[in-house]
């Protein structure tokens, strides 16, 4: 058995990517599996944690992994169902992957293709950053509030380089970078996470199985809490 460390917490975990409608059959979404947030709750559940899951179309099983499960699909869905659960929460992980637009007019009926006329342009708009208003606004004096950052290499800096910059700039108690592409991340079972603070310092690295990576979150988050 796992030890009782979270025992007396409540904590939420977002996890999955959201689908932002077109219309009442389309929708524009993103790879996330949930497997990574799935993996956070069952880890946090095993050692005495109240669980609260906000699962935004998962292709996980989310079988007791959580005390709490509420599914969502949208973006706006995720926030409501994230800030009423994170309103008694010691603990907010956003592992979700949250779509940074959506389309700005989702039209209640289907798109139909006329004939002769080419596609019609899909205007988006900006998402409001839940992780970013969580750190804000602290809904629970006490809080701790973690996101997470996927990230990938490139010609201005390494995958590291890229999750110091968010990590200060989202200003998240912890941040967990990970790398994805070329095999990475999304959609594998195991995965590269380096935990940073708020002023980017790194406070863990893993390599490993989704589970082993959420025990050292969860270890980190132990550690900030004091
Ligand atoms: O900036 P980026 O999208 O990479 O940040 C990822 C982190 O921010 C994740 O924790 C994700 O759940 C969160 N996020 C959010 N709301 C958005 C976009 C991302 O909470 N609209």
């Amino acid at each position: 058995q796992a030890p009782q460390d979270l025992a007396g917490l409540r904590v939420v975990v977002s996890a999955g990517g959201t689908r932002e409608p077109l219309d009442p059959v389309r929708w524009i979404g993103n790879r996330s599996t949930g497997r990574q947030g799935v993996a956070l709750a069952q880890a946090a559940r095993a050692r005495g944690a109240h669980v609260t899951l906000v699962a935004a179309n998962l292709e996980a099983s989310v079988e007791g992994c959580a005390d709490q499960v509420v599914p969502v699909e949208s973006t706006a869905e995720l926030r409501q169902a994230v800030r009423a659960a994170a309103t008694d929460a010691d603990v907010v992980v956003m592992a979700a992957a949250v779509a940074d637009f959506r389309p700005a007019a989702p039209t209640g009926a289907k798109i139909k293709k006329v004939a002769g006329q080419g596609p019609a342009p899909i205007e988006l708009v900006e998402n409001p950053d839940i992780l970013a208003e969580l750190v804000r606004e602290r809904l629970r004096p006490g809080q701790t509030v973690v996101g997470f950052a996927a990230e990938t290499g490139d010609a201005t800096g390494s995958v590291l380089d890229h999750g110091r910059a968010k990590a200060v700039r989202k200003g998240a108690d912890l941040l967990a970078v990970n790398a994805v592409g070329a095999g990475r991340g999304f959609g594998t079972p195991d995965n590269e996470v380096w935990v940073l603070d708020a002023i980017g310092d790194q406070v863990a690295h893993v390599s490993g199985t989704k589970r082993q990576v959420a025990d050292v979150l969860w270890d980190a988050v132990l550690k900030t809490r004091g």
